[in-house]
């Protein structure tokens, strides 16, 4: 039987959609059915971000209150054998229009009881934004079965300049001598791999069986440093996300005093707190080392670091 696949994807500057051409190729070649749904927020978000408007998409993100998308072009009643979820992350959380596609009626409705494989690309912090995006599948009634992360492969500290860079001129090249922003293109064509596997899988009817698919394709590498700077950024996100939801509700010129605030506060951290944290933790490392073992293996799951099946795709 012909199987049907539903990808669906947001995506500003089109890093993402070229990760999800890439991975979706394979299946396309082997005559599989794929209904692309590329969410539409109403209004648009802007790309390049203007400054504020920028910073106003935080509280929303973090609450997961999100901007409503325009109804999706699916035919009423489709149904799929899989589906392909595309998501950025937006001030550790998944980006808005994915959180409100997971909470919509179409969105519980085309994810109840299918499997759904989970593809991230962002700067380099996706760890808590991914526990909320489990809980936001589990909720639609999905089962995540996979997970493909992609992300910036400059260190930490360059990425913190060139992707805020990239976010307000929508400019991504070379930049002080640092690398271009983003994932790179070596990765966004090793994404094939993911779509080949699907492939086979597919044939087997192994996405009805609720194991990952996609075990041994290294498709996740958990920097484990950066939990505990995440799980000490979400705690403060709840609070700043509070205090600006107090002043005014979003795109409201009242709530501009609290984000400046917040702004300040988000560049000291990033500046002074974060290289820190980063330092005493390397040193600290080896008396961390089993703790960041489990943590690592925690957020690898469900499909796995390891690289057993990368030969067969190199
Ligand atoms: C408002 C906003 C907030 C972001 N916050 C994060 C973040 O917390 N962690 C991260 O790794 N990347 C973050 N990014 C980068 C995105 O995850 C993503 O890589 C980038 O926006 C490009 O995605 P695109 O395919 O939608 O163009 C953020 C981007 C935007 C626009």
């Amino acid at each position: 039987m012909k199987k049907n696949v539903l990808v669906v994807l947001y995506s500003q500057s089109g890093q993402l959609a070229d990760i999800v051409a890439v991975l979706t190729r394979p299946l396309q070649e082997a005559g599989i059915a794929l209904h692309h749904e590329i969410l539409r927020p109403e209004p648009d978000f802007p790309f390049p971000w203007p400054f504020f408007a920028f910073f106003d998409v935080f509280p929303e993100s973090v609450r997961l209150d999100p901007r409503p998308n325009r109804p999706l072009a699916l035919e009423p009643g489709a149904t799929f054998d899989l589906v392909i979820l595309a998501w950025p992350v937006w001030f550790l959380s998944p980006a808005q229009p994915i959180t409100a596609f997971l909470q919509s009626a179409d969105g519980r409705r085309l994810l109840a009881g299918r499997p759904v494989v989970s593809v991230v690309a962002c700067r380099n912090m996706w760890l808590t934004a991914f526990d909320t995006l489990k809980t936001l599948v589990a909720e639609a009634g999905g089962r995540l079965v996979d997970h493909v992360a992609l992300t910036d492969p400059t260190p930490a500290l360059g990425s913190f300049v060139t992707t805020p860079r990239w976010m307000f001129t929508g400019r991504r090249d070379r930049f002080l001598g640092l690398p271009p922003a983003g994932v790179d293109a070596r990765q966004v064509a090793g994404a094939a791999r993911f779509g080949a596997a699907l492939v086979a899988a597919l044939a087997r009817d192994e996405e009805t069986r609720g194991h990952a698919m996609l075990g041994g394709l290294r498709a996740v590498k958990v920097a484990p440093h950066l939990i505990f700077s995440e799980r000490a950024g979400r705690r403060a996100f709840r609070f700043w996300s509070g205090v600006v939801r107090l002043c005014g509700r979003a795109g409201q010129g009242r709530r501009l005093p609290a984000l400046v605030l917040f702004v300040f506060y988000l560049v000291t951290m990033i500046v002074t707190v974060v290289p820190l944290n980063l330092a005493v933790q390397r040193l600290a490392a080896p008396l961390f080392a089993r703790r960041f073992a489990a943590l690592a293996r925690r957020y690898e799951q469900p499909s796995g670091a390891g690289d057993a099946r990368m030969a067969a795709h190199e």
